[in-house]
């Protein structure tokens, strides 16, 4: 527990993820309030290089809890936010804005949204779904990100009409629990040694590494280690990093990138 506390802290202190549902729709008033959460985050330049899609389709749903690695709490989730990076508005004003013959006239080089551009919306996106996130948790909703929108990336741009420069990056399924969180169904983090420092990067020596694994491997059982792995390390290895959906994200995200300016 940190020393200080205050509503706005323990609201972010007891938010857990949320992958099963009670059936209380989400009303208007609360979608509204959401999103404008969202609309209030730190944004590039004042630019909000994302676009929001409430996704309210059931067929959508239905289809996404497939193609996002086989979730299937996501069909059942009363409100879904899709957060797409998004440079295609700006592109878009641009061209209305005569930038590229004005270019021309001036001799200077007109440009493509490029990778760093790619980052930004992408970094834009992300932090405006975590003040929905937070907007949610205190009234009550909770929440649980899908990493694996960015997966299927030819799927997801024909399914949501996606333009050149918008790009899929960060599915959030929004209700109200169906049963409520308590500290002890909370999952713990890495001890603050290990993750912050000052100044420098330090990177972590065998030992350091040792400890950091060990609080985690004190509460997971060996047995439920993946069969051939002998540690954590090697689990995690095997169902995260090597697993297929990972090498999809890679495949994925290559793919959308192939639109960008990326040399
Ligand atoms: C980028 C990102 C992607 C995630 N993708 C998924 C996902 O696809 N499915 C899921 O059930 N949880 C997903 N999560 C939730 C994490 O599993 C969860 O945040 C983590 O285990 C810590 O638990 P907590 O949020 O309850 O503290 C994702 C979280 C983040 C930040």
């Amino acid at each position: 527990m940190p020393k200080i506390l205050n509503e706005t802290l323990e609201t972010i202190e007891k938010r857990k993820s949320t992958r099963a549902f009670a059936d209380t729709p989400i009303t208007p008033e609360e979608k509204e309030t959401i999103l404008h959460a969202a609309f209030r985050a730190p944004t590039a330049g004042n630019m909000m290089l994302y676009t929001i899609l409430e996704i309210e389709d059931q067929a959508i749903k239905d289809h996404l809890a497939v193609t996002c690695d086989n979730q299937p709490f996501i069909a059942k989730a009363p409100y879904i936010l899709l957060f797409l990076a998004d440079y295609q508005r700006w592109m878009d004003v641009y061209t209305l804005s005569g930038v590229k013959e004005r270019c021309a006239e001036l001799g200077l080089r007109y440009r493509e949204p490029q990778a760093g551009d790619f980052l930004l919306a992408v970094t834009d996106a992300v932090i405006a779904a975590q003040n929905a996130v937070i907007a949610a948790e205190s009234l009550g909703i909770g929440s649980c990100y899908i990493g694996d929108i960015t997966e299927n990336y030819e799927d997801n741009r024909r399914l949501f009409s996606l333009p050149r420069y918008v790009f899929p990056a960060a599915l959030l399924c929004f209700g109200r629990p169906n049963r409520e969180h308590t500290p002890e169904t909370q999952v713990s983090r890495f001890a603050p040694e290990f993750i912050a420092h000052k100044n420098t990067y330090h990177r972590l020596d065998a030992a350091e590494l040792e400890r950091m694994m060990q609080n985690l491997q004190d509460k997971f059982p060996t047995g439920r280690y993946l069969e051939g792995a002998q540690n954590l390390g090697q689990h995690q290895y095997f169902r995260k990093f090597n697993a297929d959906f990972s090498f999809e994200m890679s495949r994925s995200v290559r793919e959308a990138l192939k639109n960008w300016d990326c040399e």
